[in-house]
């Protein structure tokens, strides 16, 4: 067992990034751009120990993620170790690789769902922005056979600029595939997508035709399939509740063991981490620097200070406000009252208005070996 809680109210949710490693080269990854090499990735054991620490402090869903969470051979172990200490388990994967096999294997030793990540709604599409030739029939096969092992599937699909515009096509494939839930989660600005920005974000248009399509998809589809609509935060003026605050529900630990309140805060500085390796979760909640930077709302200023929302949005995302701002402690210039929203509204006209040159698709993608740690 590890300390009990004396004042902090358990965690939620663990994300356990068990490896960077990807088959796929996505530009919208929220993957930090110094990936974690994979002799730096912790063992068997400690994954095994920070299940039953996560347990103990009180997490209830382990979501077992990357990078592609099947490049371990221990994934069976480590989720095994999640079940025996009492967590509902779900795998977060691009489906590359998975077998039906594997997949027994895996609900053999507890995974209770599946998270599948598709790029778009044809193979060439999908293909072109997963960057792996033939990806989109290996997550069709891997869907297939999630449905044949009888495991809970969501149907992942981060939404940009370059397929926003078959947002309908995209529900007619979850349709086909026979998904329990469609999430459809707008592009969100850290790591790899952020470097990616000018391509990915989509037109003030786009976005709002895409969601009355959505919500007419919704309303037809009510009680048929579960639609879930993550918003696009720079084009509404309200800013998200990131992680449900800040220390307050999920924390999430990267390969090496790092453990950060948000899978985006590696590139906030001077926020001083700590690892599996030195402390119990139980004492990083609780105690380490990092989680109590920006918990509840005395690191406010104004507007935030004295807003009336501060309870339910905690002045929004603090890797954003960092990102756009140059400080995580400003309010997140996706609000509209934030004294930096018009960093967000520059980048959203521009985004509807063409490019010089005509060409946007310039992205980077996620390049395995590069600038790794
Ligand atoms: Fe939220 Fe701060 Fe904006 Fe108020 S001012 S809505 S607390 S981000
Ligand atoms: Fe880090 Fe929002 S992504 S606080």
């Amino acid at each position: 067992m590890t300390d009990a809680l004396s004042g902090t109210a358990p965690p939620w949710s663990l994300i356990a990034e068990v490896t960077h490693a990807c088959p796929l080269r996505c530009p919208y990854c929220s993957n930090p751009l110094d990936l974690t090499r994979r002799s730096r990735e912790l063992e068997t054991a400690e994954w095994v120990r920070v299940m039953q620490e996560a347990a103990d402090l009180g997490v209830v869903h382990a979501h077992l993620s990357g990078g592609e969470p099947l490049l371990r051979p221990d994934l069976a172990a480590i989720t095994a170790a999640a079940t025996r200490a009492g967590l509902y388990t779900q795998l977060v994967t691009s489906g590359v690789g998975l077998t039906e096999e594997q997949l027994k294997q895996l609900a053999g030793a507890g995974l209770r769902s599946v998270q599948l990540s598709v790029q778009d709604s044809t193979p060439g599409a999908s293909d072109r922005i997963a960057g792996r030739r033939g990806s989109f029939a290996t997550k069709e096969r891997a869907a297939a056979a999630v449905r044949a092992v009888g495991l809970f599937l969501c149907l992942d699909v981060v939404l940009h600029r370059e397929n926003l515009d078959s947002l309908g096509d995209i529900v007619e494939l979850g349709l086909a595939w026979g998904v329990d839930k469609l999430e459809l989660a707008h592009v969100q600005f850290y790591g790899w997508a952020l470097a990616n920005r000018q391509a990915l974000l989509p037109s003030r248009e786009q976005v709002a035709r895409a969601r009355k399509e959505f919500e007419q998809w919704r309303a037809r589809l009510a009680g048929q399939l579960e639609l879930v609509w993550v918003v696009p935060d720079y084009f509404e003026g309200v800013p998200k509740p990131c992680m449900g605050g800040w220390g307050v529900a999920s924390l999430t630990v990267t390969p090496d063991g790092t453990v950060l309140p948000c899978p985006a805060a590696s590139a906030l500085p001077g926020l001083d981490p700590s690892n599996v390796k030195d402390h119990s979760l139980a004492w990083i909640w609780e105690h380490s620097p990092a989680f109590n930077a920006y918990r509840g709302t005395a690191w406010m200023s104004e507007p935030c200070r004295s807003c009336p929302q501060r309870e339910q949005d905690f002045g929004g995302c603090r890797c954003q406000a960092f990102a756009l701002a140059g400080d995580a402690a400003r309010t997140d210039p996706a609000c509209r009252w934030s004294p930096d929203h018009h960093l967000v509204r520059a980048l959203t006209e521009a985004a509807s208005k063409p490019l010089p040159d005509g060409d946007r698709t310039g992205w980077t993608p996620r390049t395995p070996g590069r600038n790794r740690r």
